[in-house]
């Protein structure tokens, strides 16, 4: 999930020092998958886009189960690299204010190792928005069986009181199987939390930032596979069990000063037809930056890339596009032999490096009427990765003094 401030970060620069005791293990969580087919609610960055009319495609999430305070209160958390701050619905959150019935609340006074803290949170997503308190709690990661596998102390987070948006648009009688997102867990950089951002209150760390930060994981990185079923978050490790190939890394974007996104530099898109031989010149004349967006559905592209890109994959200049601008194509597509590459400089010595998808990965069909669409969506605003894109990928987000993120592709 994207949030919409953007400030100039003045602060010190995150770099972190190593711990010196003993190194720990890394821990897996299973990264849970959810379908939100039927009132998709939790698509984000939707901007225009209504999604009345693209009730048939199956957008997915993932999410993390997290316990907090003592004894435990269990709560399913969207897994997001597009924002930093994690909050739970308060129990003091009704309906009427946003947090309804199948939602999990957290009860403060319930909790022995609670610790209030005195200022307000106050986020604004793309589309959303969630306010209320922060807090110190006890939180700890579990597996399937719930099992606690992992445990923080003392971390900073929020409870909301009032929220808006995609997690309170959930209902039950419509979606995900029963299963609800009941907030969101924010796994950006300390510096992209609002705290930080609007240079209000302490500042505070992130969830791998904090476990980093007590020797609970080996080294400051984790790994995302959300490769269906197998969803997976390592903490700690780069995950190499489903990846084919190696892992390209490129630095994140403003790595050297305190970056506060996960975000990279794309120095380009390139189309590539293997009958025509010869690839198509497709650049953007400056380096942007591209979040890397686990909260993310669609790809989003500026809107002059997303339309060249369209009339490449599609070989015409008519573009055809539904009421909300998502691009339909030829369902022939599905079987393209052609690819899409993404360039991005390397983290280590500079050189052009890609990733490429099959254009058959960037088609996806309605169930409803069998139209095609393709998985970009045109954006004024930035360049975003999301989860459509990433589940084809490792994505390996590392947060040692030198910032990077890697990615390779699955293996099926
Ligand atoms: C919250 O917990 C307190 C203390 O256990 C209890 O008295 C109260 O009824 C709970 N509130 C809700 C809304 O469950
Ligand atoms: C990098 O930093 C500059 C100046 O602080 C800021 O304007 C820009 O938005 C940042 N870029 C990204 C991708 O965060
Ligand atoms: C693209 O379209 C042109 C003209 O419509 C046609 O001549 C050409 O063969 C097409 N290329 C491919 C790869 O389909
Ligand atoms: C992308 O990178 C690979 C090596 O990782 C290279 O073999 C391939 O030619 C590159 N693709 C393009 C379109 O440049």
């Amino acid at each position: 999930m994207h949030i919409t401030t953007v400030l100039l970060i003045l602060s010190a620069s995150s770099i972190l020092a190593a711990p010196t005791a003993n190194k720990p293990q890394p821990i897996q969580l299973p990264l849970q998958m959810i379908q939100t087919t039927k009132n998709h609610q939790l698509s984000k960055r939707s901007e225009s886009l209504s999604l009345q009319l693209l009730e048939e495609i199956d957008l997915i999430q993932f999410f993390v189960k997290i316990q907090v305070g003592t004894p435990a209160q269990e709560f399913n958390m969207l897994f997001d690299t597009g924002s930093a701050d994690t909050w739970v619905p308060s129990t003091e959150c009704s309906a009427a204010l946003g947090c309804p019935q199948p939602l999990k609340r957290f009860n403060s006074s319930a909790s022995s190792t609670y610790k209030a803290l005195k200022d307000p949170f106050v986020i604004q997503y793309a589309i959303g928005t969630a306010s209320g308190t922060y807090f110190k709690e006890k939180v700890s990661f579990v597996n399937g069986n719930d099992e606690q596998l992992i445990t923080i102390k003392d971390q900073t987070m929020a409870k909301v009181l009032n929220s808006a948006g995609p997690i309170s648009d959930q209902k039950k009688d419509k979606d995900n199987d029963g299963i609800f997102i009941d907030g969101i867990l924010g796994a950006g950089l300390p510096s992209g939390t609002v705290r930080h951002l609007n240079g209000v209150g302490e500042k505070y760390d992130t969830f791998p930032v904090s476990l980093y930060k007590a020797n609970l994981i080996p080294d400051p990185v984790f790994s995302v596979s959300m490769n269906g079923m197998h969803g997976k978050l390592t903490l700690g490790a780069i995950d190499t069990e489903y990846v084919t190939d190696d892992f390209v890394y490129t630095s994140i974007a403003n790595s050297s000063t305190s970056p506060s996104r996960w975000s990279i530099m794309v120095e380009g898109l390139q189309f590539s037809n293997k009958e025509v031989g010869t690839p198509k010149p497709f650049k953007f004349n400056t380096p942007t930056p591209c979040g890397v967006d686990t909260g993310s559905n669609f790809m989003y592209l500026p809107t002059q890339m997303a339309n060249e890109l369209a009339m490449d994959i599609t070989n015409s200049t008519h573009l055809k596009k539904n009421d909300v601008g998502v691009y339909l194509v030829d369902c022939g597509l599905q079987k393209s032999q052609e690819s899409v590459s993404i360039f991005f400089r390397a983290a280590a010595g500079n050189a052009l490096q890609n990733i490429t998808m099959p254009v058959s990965d960037l088609v996806t069909s309605k169930k409803e009427d069998g139209q095609c669409l393709l998985k970009f969506y045109p954006s004024d605003s930035s360049l975003t990765l999301g989860n459509m894109v990433l589940r084809k990928y490792v994505t390996v987000f590392d947060f040692g003094p030198y910032p990077h993120i890697g990615f390779a592709p699955v293996k099926y």
